[in-house]
């Protein structure tokens, strides 16, 4: 069993980690793939597991699913983590799975904290709730997959948790920034760099979409960014903000996940 992730800030890595492990599958950067034309892949069940960005999954995966050879032989299931509701994501992936030919058989929603509003917000008690209903989720969707169970695909009314209180009290701290991935989608979000900056290269070493660059010591932005956040989120120094630094999110990412996890390629072996 192969399961093709993407993760900014480690939940669905996590989400992706314990899947694998109950199911003893490998885990596989979704990024790899992007430069493949087409995915030959032995297994027949493959997986994906991802965050809901603006109500869709993160376009690798509509490109990823394009490519998988035999796709109509394999069975397939996702997971993806949202932060307010999953909305019509997961049907949504599996128009576009229909599209190129196979079925989505499983598709189910885990609800992480929303790196974007909860940040600022989230204690302990409530993430310890949300990742143990997880841990209840898993059981449910290791069964599913194991008895290779077809027709459950999950979604939720787009509204239905849009008036949390946290959401509301966040809204105008991050109300540019959402408007620009919805319209704009996320290539052009810009960052900025506080003078806690140390050099350390991190931001560069874990950006998904090879986005970031260290020049003169000093991280700067090109215009193919994923929308992940990741850079923003793991800076060891809390030197990254969205925009001209004028917002303030806290850095959040899942308690399980080491930034070591994080590193895509080998760039931090060769810093240090
Ligand atoms: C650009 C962006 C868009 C997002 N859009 C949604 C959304 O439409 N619905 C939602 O519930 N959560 C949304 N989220 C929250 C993430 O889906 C959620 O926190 C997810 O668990 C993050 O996963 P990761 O830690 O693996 O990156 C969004 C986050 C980002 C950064
Ligand atoms: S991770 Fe933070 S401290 Fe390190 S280079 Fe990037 S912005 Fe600077
Ligand atoms: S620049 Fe930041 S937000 Fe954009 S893809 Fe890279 S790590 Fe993610």
């Amino acid at each position: 069993m192969k399961i093709y992730y993407f993760s900014g800030t480690g939940n669905s890595l996590a989400v992706g980690k314990d899947i694998a492990e109950r199911l003893n599958a490998s885990l596989i950067p979704a990024i790899n793939t992007v430069d493949e034309e087409v995915i030959e892949i032995e297994d027949e069940v493959v997986g994906f597991v991802f965050p809901v960005y603006a109500f869709k999954p993160p376009p690798v995966f509509q490109d990823l699913i394009k490519k998988i050879e035999n796709i109509q032989q394999k069975y397939l299931f996702a997971v993806c983590t949202y932060g307010i509701t999953p909305s019509h994501c997961l049907k949504y992936f599996a128009k576009k799975i229909k599209y190129s030919g196979g079925t989505l058989s499983g598709g189910f929603a885990a609800a992480m904290p929303h790196n974007v509003f909860d940040s600022n917000w989230i204690n302990h008690n409530d993430l310890e709730k949300l990742i143990n209903n997880w841990k209840i989720k898993l059981d449910f969707i290791s069964d599913y997959i194991d008895n290779r169970r077809e027709g459950k695909i999950e979604s939720a009314f787009i509204l239905k948790d849009l008036f949390r209180t946290e959401i509301i009290r966040m809204i105008p701290v991050v109300k540019d920034m959402v408007v620009q991935v919805i319209m704009k989608g996320s290539e052009s979000l810009a960052f900025s760099v506080s003078e806690n900056c140390n050099g350390c290269g991190i931001c560069e070493c874990i950006c998904p979409g090879d986005n970031i660059r260290l020049i003169d010591n000093f991280p700067c932005w090109l215009d193919h960014c994923l929308g992940c956040l990741a850079c923003m989120h793991w800076c060891p120094q809390h030197a990254v903000n969205m925009g001209n630094g004028e917002f303030s999110i806290k850095c959040y990412h899942h308690p399980v996940i080491a930034v070591s996890e994080m590193v895509l390629k080998d760039k931090l072996n060769n810093r240090t």
